[in-house]
């Protein structure tokens, strides 16, 4: 069975294997949380793609046979390139959702949430010019929120406070169509939800990029037996933390394993 690779990083692409897991139950996975390097959002397009690209040989290396970036930063910095480098690989990446609230919106005004990295991208670039013609997109850059989230501070008053400084201009402003750019976000979606006000439709990608994965499989069946265990992931950064992390987000207990850089490349750690 193909294995897929998913990588973030943090435990922002956690929303997305939630999704993994619910609609594709039995697909086995290698997930790779960059939280050494966390957060990438402030870090240059540049430094985001050589990251990428390290995690990528990791978990090709690995067995991985799809790889899911589950970032909407290294998607936005990176995505294009690996497809490049890595033409007989199927890549699925993240974008906001543009598409979908310029469609649903009926204020004519779209509120993203993403990274400064995100929107430096040329791809929500282009996402603005195809969809973006005939409504406001109004960007909010939201830097407290992935630190929140990797801290796990999901319901801290210092939580809703970071999240009512960004959602609240974007209500001010009229939206209807709230899009999580960042996969981090889905995390805080209560919090934003109570700023927010049910007149607001929230998007998380999500659930589409699950389907999308779904579709590659059909279509890029490799057989053969997965060795171990059907989940395997990797932190760069504190494994017992990380390990926490799954049970608190993903209700998952699973020990989590140490991989770092070196100058190799992302490797496995002895320790
Ligand atoms: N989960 C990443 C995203 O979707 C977070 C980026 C960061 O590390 O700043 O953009």
């Amino acid at each position: 069975m193909t294995r897929i690779g998913v990588f973030d990083s943090g435990v922002g692409g956690l929303s997305v294997v939630a999704e993994l897991m619910a609609q594709l139950p039995a697909q086995p996975l290698i997930y790779v949380a960059d939280q050494a390097n966390a957060p990438y959002g402030q870090r240059s397009l540049a430094e985001i793609r050589e990251l990428s690209h390290g995690i990528t040989r990791f978990l090709l290396s690995r067995g991985a046979h799809v790889i899911v970036i589950a970032c909407n930063t290294a998607s936005a910095a990176a995505l294009h390139w690996l497809r490049k480098q890595y033409p007989g690989v199927p890549f699925v990446g993240m974008e906001p959702a543009v598409k979908p609230a310029a469609e649903r919106t009926r204020s004519r005004h779209v509120g993203v949430m993403a990274t400064q990295a995100t929107f430096q991208g040329e791809l929500f670039a282009s996402l603005i010019s195809r969809f973006g013609a005939d409504v406001t997109v109004h960007t909010q850059v939201c830097p407290a929120l992935v630190p929140l989230v990797e801290a796990g501070e999901l319901a801290t008053d210092r939580a809703r406070a970071a999240v009512a400084s960004y959602v609240t201009p974007l209500i001010d402003a009229g939206v209807d169509e709230l899009v999580l750019g960042c996969t981090h976000y889905p995390f805080l979606r209560p919090l934003i939800e109570a700023v927010a006000g049910p007149g607001v439709e929230i998007i998380d990608p999500a659930p589409a990029v699950a389907r999308q994965v779904g579709r590659v499989l059909a279509h890029h069946n490799a057989q053969g037996a997965v060795e171990g265990m059907r989940y395997d992931f990797y932190t760069t950064g504190d494994p017992a933390t990380f390990t926490r992390s799954l049970r608190e987000l993903l209700r998952l207990s699973h020990p989590a394993k140490q991989a770092a850089w070196t100058p190799r490349g992302l490797q496995i750690s002895q320790i």
